[in-house]
């Protein structure tokens, strides 16, 4: 397909033929990583500002390694070193860095609906790389490239996602992705980490974590989001690792070859032991991997790679 999207905002507004390019896409960019000399001319030229106004260390060190591979020029500002410390606004500063012509602006902000108001206020294309308790579409889509590497599909598979769902992104961006690609979602999450009607995404919401994992494919844990909540939402760490907590003991709920996954940071010991997170069936570190590739077919294909390889 010729890709037409201007921005990638969130998992909504990308159609199953969208999400199909992009991990295809992903899928053939990843090879460039274990060349010899990692780097093709595909985005020569090309500008990528990664604007980070959280702290984040796989999604900007992948975004800029990803931009560096396809040879595009990539510089990194955070809130701290701009001039937003000024008091100058963030459609301000959005602006100002339009007016300096670069190719895509990826940006991450602590505030709902940034990216989304940034696409409507300049006219670079904008990769929204984690908004508030919002979106975290790159996340999704290398969430769901190693899945499909691992299985060979999504359809079908019965994935349970665990933990603290109501402050996740990377829950949010996942539960509509993985539905979409015809996937079971369940859910486990402490009642009061569990979003109220969040069953109208075609889930299933359960409070017992055995019961999620009973024979599912594919396991997804989640960091509880503690600089998100503004109260305390369980008794103890103790008492909730003891409940939501991913042990070997608990993983033979599961398919014998069940997939673990956790989009980072790891808290060892409360949401998953360190035995678990290091055992055969974990793909933690894969989703790591695959982050770059799926970054590079993101900025391949909003920044126009994809002309670029026909000019070539
Ligand atoms: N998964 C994820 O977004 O990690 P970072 O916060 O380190 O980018």
């Amino acid at each position: 397909m010729m890709w037409s999207k201007k921005h990638i905002l969130d998992m909504e507004s990308l159609s199953v033929e969208e999400i199909t390019a992009i991990l295809d896409t992903a899928d053939g960019l990843k090879e460039i990583s274990q060349r010899t000399i990692k780097k093709v001319p595909t985005l020569r030229g090309k500008t990528v500002v990664l604007f980070f106004h959280e702290p984040s260390t796989r999604t900007r060190v992948s975004f800029d390694i990803a931009a560096k591979r396809l040879s595009a020029d990539a510089i990194s500002i955070s809130a701290s070193s701009s001039s937003l410390v000024k008091g100058e606004t963030l459609v301000d500063t959005a602006r100002n860095l339009e007016a300096m012509k670069p190719d895509v602006i990826v940006i991450r902000h602590s505030s709902a609906g940034t990216p989304f108001l940034l696409s409507q206020k300049v006219s670079t294309p904008i990769i929204n790389a984690g908004d508030g308790m919002h979106a975290h579409p790159s996340q999704a889509l290398l969430d769901m490239m190693t899945v499909r590497e691992v299985k060979g599909r999504l359809n079908g598979l019965r994935l349970a996602i665990v933990g603290d769902i109501s402050h996740s992104r990377v829950a949010r961006s996942n539960i509509i992705g993985f539905s979409k690609m015809g996937a079971e979602v369940r859910l486990a999450a402490p009642p009061t980490m569990m979003p109220t009607g969040i069953e109208s995404f075609g889930v299933t919401v359960t409070y017992d974590f055995d019961e999620a994992i009973d024979g599912a494919d594919v396991i997804m844990m989640l960091r509880i989001q503690k600089e998100r909540q503004r109260n305390f939402l369980f008794p103890t760490e103790r008492e909730y690792s003891r409940r939501y907590g991913l042990t070997l003991e608990r993983l033979k709920k599961a398919q014998p070859d069940v997939t673990i996954m956790h989009p980072g940071p790891l808290n060892r010991g409360v949401e998953i032991s360190p035995d678990a997170a290091d055992s055969v069936g974990s793909a933690i570190l894969d989703q790591v991997t695959n982050g770059v590739a799926l970054r590079m077919a993101l900025l391949y294909l909003v920044a126009g790679g994809m002309r670029n390889a026909d000019d070539h």
